[in-house]
């Protein structure tokens, strides 16, 4: 097990009728905010009337920014700036999903920042201070709820990258299950799939010794496998979705990360996907992790005979290590697809023209690798997202 800082301060607060609290908790930080939040679902469900009026029973203003969409723009970002800095706002309310969560993140660390904001998600600057944020979460998957991340789309260049700092994490998240019922199938299926890679991102190191973490890592997969086929089912069953929205803040709060370093080059070659074809991130990675999966079992089998045998039940008489590991990976290619989610490019309809041009950009970085299992160069992300047509 490596060396290791643990800290993640974000207060969760969890369960039935807990949106009705966020007036409460925003007014220890200020008395006028920036509600910041996506298409409408929230207006549809009727979320919105019931934060607006818990924020006004407490006595605080707010200005609105809204119409993020998934994917979030760079424009949007910026726009939000704008708004806190004529409005004086020292505080952001995100309700929704990962996008409207990304965005707050991400005004919140331009609005005290001299520069462009950009330069952040582009490694030119480091946060020194950022406006506290709170979240009001309605799908459970990206984990931005209690995470050190915002990823944002450029529209200049379709270029989607991650900021990265402590100064990010939300200050609280609200988190009730009730509010992930309204989830069309296909969100809440795409939610789940991005939970498992998150996991799955950290559970492939080479890092030896880190037996807790990797039975917290099986532990938080057998909770997906086990309640994603039951939420589809009975969208309204509270108990399911309850187990799969905790597992999502879980799955990326750094909790699964001590002791041992991460993959994340899927993650990497999706975000090339859904910056070009806007399609959403879980069900890029439902495509990707497979293809990536095939493309490097071999470095470290072990690792995914484990995997195939301990969270997909493979039976270990299976005549190789190779056989075990193959059947792990097609018992997770099914799952995807019992889910209805893509697990080829064709089937999301991308074509092979631009692999070259997404490859380019995901090892732009000074190395012109990524991957911490096996390190990865264009050629190889060519060659995954050839395995993924
Ligand atoms: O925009 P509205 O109308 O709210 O509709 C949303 C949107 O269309 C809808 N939705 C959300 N909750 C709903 C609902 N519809 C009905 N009922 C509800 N309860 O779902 C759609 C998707 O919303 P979005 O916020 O885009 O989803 P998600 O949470 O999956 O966020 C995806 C974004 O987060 C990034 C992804 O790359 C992508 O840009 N990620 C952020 C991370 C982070 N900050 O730590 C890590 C992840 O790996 C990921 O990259
Ligand atoms: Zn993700």
């Amino acid at each position: 097990m490596n060396n290791f800082t643990f800290r993640n301060a974000t207060k969760i607060i969890f369960g039935k009728d807990t949106e009705n609290l966020v007036g409460n908790e925003v007014k220890q930080y200020a008395d006028k905010i920036l509600l910041c939040y996506g298409g409408g679902s929230i207006k549809k469900s009727g979320l919105y009337d019931r934060v607006v009026k818990s924020l006004t029973e407490n006595g605080i203003g707010f200005v609105e920014l809204s119409g993020v969409r998934p994917n979030p723009r760079l424009s949007l970002v910026r726009e939000g700036i704008k708004l806190c800095c004529d409005n004086g706002i020292k505080f952001i309310l995100a309700v929704g999903g990962g996008s409207a969560a990304d965005t707050a993140k991400a005004i919140a660390v331009g609005v005290p920042y001299d520069g462009d904001v950009w330069d952040f998600n582009e490694g030119k600057a480091v946060v020194k201070e950022a406006l506290p944020i709170g979240v009001v979460l309605t799908i459970p998957a990206t984990g931005t709820e209690a995470s050190d991340s915002a990823v944002i789309t450029n529209e200049d260049g379709w270029y989607k990258k991650g900021l990265h700092s402590e100064f990010i994490r939300p200050q609280f998240s609200i988190l009730n299950p009730v509010l992930t019922y309204t989830l069309p199938h296909y969100q809440t299926a795409s939610g789940a799939a991005d939970i498992m890679a998150h996991i799955m991102e950290r559970y492939f190191t080479n890092v030896d010794h880190v037996d807790l973490t990797d039975r917290l890592c099986e532990a938080a997969l057998k909770t997906i496998i086990n309640n994603l086929p039951v939420v589809l089912e009975q969208p309204e069953n509270y108990d399911a979705r309850a187990e799969i929205m905790w597992t999502g803040t879980i799955a990326h709060n750094d909790l699964l990360s001590t002791g041992r370093i991460g993959d994340w080059a899927s993650h990497k070659i999706e975000h090339e996907l859904s910056a070009i074809y806007d399609i959403a991130h879980g069900a890029g990675l439902s495509i990707v992790f497979p293809a990536w999966m095939k493309y490097v079992y071999k470095h470290n089998i072990n690792k995914f005979v484990q995997f195939a045998v301990r969270v997909w039940d493979v039976d270990l008489s299976f005549e190789s290590s190779e056989v075990i590991a193959l059947e792990g990976i097609n018992r997770m290619i099914e799952f995807f697809r019992k889910a209805g989610l893509p697990v080829t490019l064709e089937e999301a309809n991308i074509s092979r023209d631009r692999f070259e041009e997404m490859a380019d950009k995901c090892t732009a970085s000074d190395t012109k690798t990524i991957g911490g299992l096996v390190k990865l160069d264009k050629k190889d992300i060519i060659n995954i997202y050839e395995l993924a047509k």
